[in-house]
Parts: C-alpha cells; sequence; structure tokens
C-alpha cells in the first residue's frame, strides 16, 4: 500500500467517513464491508499487562477489496484471510486523537473471514489492571474493561461503530486461580485449566463487548438472576439485589420479553468509573451502591432498563446518546414506580430534575451541549455525555407521555421496542416514528423539535414535585430557623430524602452549623457513598474541614467518576484548595481508570 502523508491521509478519512458513514467516531466503511461474527482468542498476561491473541471476523462483503477496522494503541502483528489463513498486506493509518488508526486490510470481493493477530499496548484505555491492593480481598489482580463511547477498539480491534452489530464467541485465557467473565453466556465456577469460553448469540454493537478477570465467586439471586464479586462481597451484594429479579419480571410486562436469557451483575474494584455499564447478560457496577440497605438499587434498574433502550434498540451514532440513556432513565423509573411506588420516583425525578438544572448552569443556558441530539464531530465522544442525556431525555418523554397518558404511551413504546429490537434508531427515525405512531393519530401539537434541537429545558416541561421532599424542606427551614438538629422531623427519611437536605443546604453555612449537623446525623462519616459524597461537596463549600480527612479518603478509595468531578472541581475553586486537590490526586491517581483521569487531568490542570 502507498504509504500516504499525514495530512492528506487525514483529509481521504475525513471525507469517506462523510460520504459513507454518518458516525463520525468510527473508521469502519459498514456499506463496503461489515463484521457480522467475531471469533475471540486471547490471553490475559497480568505480568506485562497485556492482552494478546486474535480476532478473527466473519465478514459481510459488498464486492470490496478492503475491510476497514478501528484500532487504537494496538499492535497489530499480523493479518491472515479466509479459512486457510492467507497471509494479506495491511496498514495502519495515521493515529488521530480519541479515534485511534484505522487497521485497513486488502481482501478479495469473495473473502468472508479475517484473522488479525495483535496484541493491547501500554494505553488500552479500556483496560483497568488493579493490583491485589486495589481490590476488595487484596489478594488477587484484577482486570476490567469499559468499552463505552469509543474504547473498544484499544483492546480489540473492531469496527467500532454502534450501529454496527455483531455477534461473538470468545477463549479467554487467565491465569489459573482467577476466573473471567464477560457480556456473553458466563461461568459460574472457576475452573483448573484457567480456560473460560463464552458465547453471545445476540448480535451487539462493540461498545457491548466486555472482559472482567479476578478472584471472582458468583451466587444466584433467583433462577435468572445472581451476583458476580470477590469472596468477602458476595454475600452483601446478593442482600443489596435481592430485588433483581422483581425488577426483570416489572420489566417485561411494561415493554416485552426480555431476550438475552440470564440478568446478572458483577461488582467490581471501587475505581470502576461509572455507577453502573449495562454489558449483556452481566452489569458492571460500582461497589458504592452496596449501602447496606438495599436504597441505592434504581441503579440495577437503570442497567436492566438498558437492556432493551441502548442494547436492543441502540444509538446510531453517538450523537443520538439520549436514545440510550432518556429511555433508559425513564423506564428505570417505571421498573422502580412498580416495586416501589409512585412517591419514591417522584423523589428520584427531583433528584434528576436538580442535576438536569445544575447541567444546564454548568454547560449555559444557550450550550448547544444542552441539545438533546448532540453535535460531536471532532470531539471525544465523553464529552458530550452529560445529564442532559438523561435527564432532559426523560424529562421530555414524560412531558409526551402526560399528553398521551400513561396507557397510550405504554403501548406506543411496547410496539416501539417490537419494531425496532436488534436495530440502530437515529434521533430523526424516532422522531418521525413518534409522530406517525403517536401524536398524529392522537392529533397532538408539541414543540418537539425545541425538546430536541434547541437548548434547555422547554416551558412545557412536566416538571415533578415530591411530597417527602416538601417534608424535608420543611426541616431545612426550621433549621436555618435556628432549630436543633434533634427537633427536626428525620425520623424514618430514606437515603434520598437526606441527599435532598444534604444537597439543599446553602453554601453559607458557619462551620458551627456545620459541626450540629454532623454530630446530629453523623453525615462525615456516613457509609452511605451518595450521602457521604454530597456531605463533602458542602462541606467544601462551607469550608468545613473537619470533613476533609475522610473525604480524601474517600477520593483515594472510590474512582466513580460521578463522585470525583464535583469533589475536585469543588475544591478547585480557591487557590488553597486547588493545591489540597493536586496533592490528594497525586496520591489518588493510580487508582482510577482512564476514563476519570482523562476528566480530572484537565479539569486540575495536569499534563497526562
Ligand atoms: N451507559 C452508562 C454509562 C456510560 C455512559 C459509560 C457514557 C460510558 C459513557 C450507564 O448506563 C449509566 O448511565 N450509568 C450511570 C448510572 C445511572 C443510574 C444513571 C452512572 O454510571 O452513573
Ligand atoms: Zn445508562
Amino acid at each position: 500500500m502507498a504509504v500516504v502523508s499525514c495530512q492528506s491521509l487525514q483529509e481521504e478519512t475525513h471525507n469517506d467517513i462523510q460520504a459513507m458513514s454518518k458516525d463520525q467516531h468510527s473508521f469502519a466503511k459498514p456499506q463496503k464491508v461489515v463484521i457480522k461474527h467475531l471469533d475471540l482468542n486471547i490471553e490475559v498476561d497480568f505480568e506485562k499487562k497485556s492482552i494478546s491473541g486474535n480476532a478473527s471476523y466473519d465478514i459481510q462483503n459488498n464486492g470490496s477489496n478492503e475491510v476497514v477496522f478501528d484500532t487504537r494503541g494496538l499492535n497489530i502483528e499480523g493479518v491472515t484471510i479466509g479459512e486457510g489463513e492467507q497471509e494479506t498486506s495491511f496498514e495502519l493509518g495515521e493515529a488521530r486523537e480519541f479515534l485511534g488508526s484505522p487497521l485497513k486490510v486488502d481482501i478479495k470481493e469473495n473473502t468472508k473471514r479475517v484473522n488479525i493477530y495483535y496484541s493491547t499496548g501500554k494505553e488500552a484505555h479500556a483496560l483497568q489492571w488493579l493490583n491485589p491492593q486495589q481490590t476488595a480481598d487484596k489478594k488477587h489482580p484484577f482486570l476490567f474493561t469499559q468499552g463505552q463511547a469509543i474504547l473498544t477498539r484499544t483492546w480489540i480491534p473492531v469496527q467500532d461503530s454502534p450501529g454496527i452489530r455483531f455477534t461473538y464467541n470468545a477463549k479467554v485465557k487467565v491465569p489459573k486461580e482467577l476466573m473471567a467473565v464477560m457480556s456473553a453466556s458466563n461461568p459460574q465456577a472457576k475452573n483448573e485449566t484457567g480456560v473460560y469460553e463464552f458465547e453471545m448469540k445476540q448480535p451487539i454493537p462493540a461498545y457491548l463487548l466486555a472482559l472482567s478477570v479476578g478472584d471472582i465467586v458468583f451466587k444466584p439471586v433467583d433462577e435468572r438472576t445472581g451476583v458476580y464479586a470477590e469472596p468477602s462481597v458476595i454475600d452483601g451484594a446478593v442482600y443489596e439485589f435481592a430485588d433483581m429479579g422483581k425488577m426483570l419480571d416489572a420489566a417485561e410486562k411494561l415493554y416485552g420479553k426480555y431476550q438475552w436469557e440470564r440478568y446478572d451483575v458483577i461488582v467490581l474494584p471501587p475505581s470502576f468509573p461509572f455507577g453502573g455499564m449495562e454489558n449483556p447478560r452481566l452489569t458492571f457496577a460500582t461497589p458504592t451502591i452496596l449501602a447496606g440497605d438495599r436504597s441505592l438499587t434504581s441503579l440495577v434498574a437503570h442497567e436492566l432498563a438498558h437492556s432493551w433502550s441502548g442494547n436492543l434498540v441502540t444509538n446510531a451514532t453517538w450523537d443520538d446518546f439520549w436514545m440510550n440513556e432518556g429511555f433508559t432513565v425513564y423506564f428505570e423509573k417505571r421498573i422502580m414506580e412498580a416495586l416501589y411506588g409512585e412517591d419514591y420516583v417522584d423523589m428520584l425525578s427531583v433528584l434528576g430534575f436538580q442535576d438536569l438544572q445544575g447541567e444546564i448552569d454548568d454547560l449555559g443556558e444557550e450550550s448547544e451541549d444542552t441539545h438533546l441530539k448532540l453535535n460531536l464531530a471532532g470531539r471525544d465522544p465523553d464529552d458530550g455525555m452529560t445529564n442532559i442525556a438523561y435527564e432532559k431525555g426523560t424529562l421530555f418523554l414524560e412531558t409526551i407521555e402526560a399528553q398521551v397518558g400513561r396507557e397510550k404511551f405504554d403501548v406506543f413504546l411496547n410496539k416501539y421496542f417490537e419494531t425496532n429490537a436488534f436495530k440502530t434508531i437515529t434521533t430523526e427515525t424516532f422522531l418521525e416514528y413518534l409522530d406517525n405512531e403517536l401524536l398524529q393519530p392522537n392529533q397532538i401539537n408539541m414543540n418537539v423539535d425545541e425538546w430536541v434541537y434547541g437548548p434547555g429545558v422547554p416551558a412545557n416541561a412536566h416538571a415533578p414535585v415530591s411530597e417527602r421532599f416538601e417534608k424535608v424542606e420543611v426541616s431545612i427551614n426550621r433549621f436555618l430557623a435556628n432549630y436543633n438538629p434533634s427537633e427536626l422531623e428525620t425520623e424514618g427519611w430514606t437515603t434520598h430524602e437526606w441527599l435532598h437536605f444534604v444537597r439543599n443546604l446553602p453554601d453559607n453555612l458557619t462551620i458551627d452549623d456545620m459541626a450540629k449537623l454532623d454530630e446530629a446525623f453523623g453525615l462525615t462519616n456516613s457509609g452511605n457513598s451518595e450521602i457521604a459524597a454530597a456531605w463533602f461537596e458542602k462541606s467544601i463549600n462551607n469550608n468545613y474541614e473537619v470533613a476533609y480527612p475522610k473525604m480524601e479518603e474517600f477520593l483515594i478509595k472510590v474512582g466513580r467518576r460521578k463522585f470525583l468531578v464535583p469533589l475536585y472541581k469543588g475544591l478547585a475553586k480557591t487557590e488553597e484548595g486547588k493545591k489540597l486537590a493536586k496533592e490528594i490526586y497525586s496520591k489518588a491517581r493510580t487508582n482510577y481508570h482512564a476514563v476519570s483521569t482523562n476528566t480530572l487531568d484537565a479539569l486540575l490542570g495536569i499534563e497526562s
């Protein structure tokens, strides 16, 4: 293949993407050649911190002489074509920021199989290699992957676009004392060989490929659901997630049959950068939702709901991210309502609405990033993945529901999931579907375009109210009117009420006020990660340094970005605070996944 200069390669690639594919974040040209099935055969080496092996693809070739894969930081050792493994030439293009390099493989017009031999490099951002100290049991190392949005290409050469679905089988060799699990059919016990085989029969996009390796054990919750975790974590996790089966039943009753057979959750070490990740058949979850009282399980409902919105009906590009997350938050709340009632969900809605307002304040009222439909061309998709997709997305759907009534909306959503199962959807296709199937038949005139292509929150938003929170607000006001904390009616408050209480305390309290609350309610020492994180944020804003040692401990242990960003950001507002933030970060950084360090390096102005 001719060597092209960086400049012209970029232009060529850019034009190709424009012409051939609407996904700006993949080099693949699926109209020419698209992958249909992956056979992955890899070995996980904890010593070298590398995965190596081969990825063999069955392809659908529409008569092209070239197939293009996405890669980032991979060492490509060789490529062969056909069952007979004929050597072929390939070219790894110039690396582009976020996107990595296109791997262009020469094939024949009748080529049906491509085998890529590779190993991961130093900068495999999907992977987090943990040493024993960074796990719960501190005995064995651990590895997990995080693919969404465009990180799967850092550990597997693949057509890494949410619009491209394929089935996969995998064979994974790991050290004998460890077990491997994937977003596929999974083992429930270790075996002696350290070799595990997996099958994912339903076609999925690359961002849902996932692997965890560690000292992992399994316990069932019921016939269809169960939990994976380190030995010391498993019993608590089984207790916490006791209602998983009921959630699954409720979800099926709402929007149709669960298409993925089993539903399990793996509780990962605390450095996992997200609350949860909807890897099919096996949700990856942070241990910070193990509150001990089952109060943070809406996260499980959320990841489960993705089994329909996201995994079954998938956003076509990352510009359509709200199609994944907005629908999922809506669905999550419907599951929680079915199990725990309306007043529970009203609390979730108000908290979500506050998150939305906070996000709009941060981004700016007129920011294009407050549109539901995003324009992430030339940007890391991760930058656009804010609360807007989640909270404005669900608010849009709730506003439609309020207009047509729940009954009709549910019929519509059932049909939506059925019609679009195992397909991808753009915002535009959805809007057309919405208009034809729901709005026109019911003669509803809605400002749909304002919601989707406009900034902020439209005036007709179905704003949430919570009676239980109104009582919390009474307590806040009493405290501000100098009542003693013991005189506030906090009895029977759940996590969400405490969260509302802490979040809505003003930012000009005296140290004495903060200390009074802390003494009465043990907030600095709260074992509930949500309450603790909200309290630490309040402590920063009110200069309540008593909480700092605990906060530092939290920041060193927990890698969940949602908690980290507000705390580091809060600290960085003052010179002194920024110094402390950098000090803590220098100790904590090795415990964070690349997803979190990417954000925090930028936030604290640290060269990575
Ligand atoms: N799919 C997301 C996580 C994600 C989003 C990963 C964007 C990479 C890029 C997952 O379903 C999610 O939304 N997790 C939330 C929890 C949820 C209850 C809102 C989280 O991690 O906080
Ligand atoms: Zn989600």
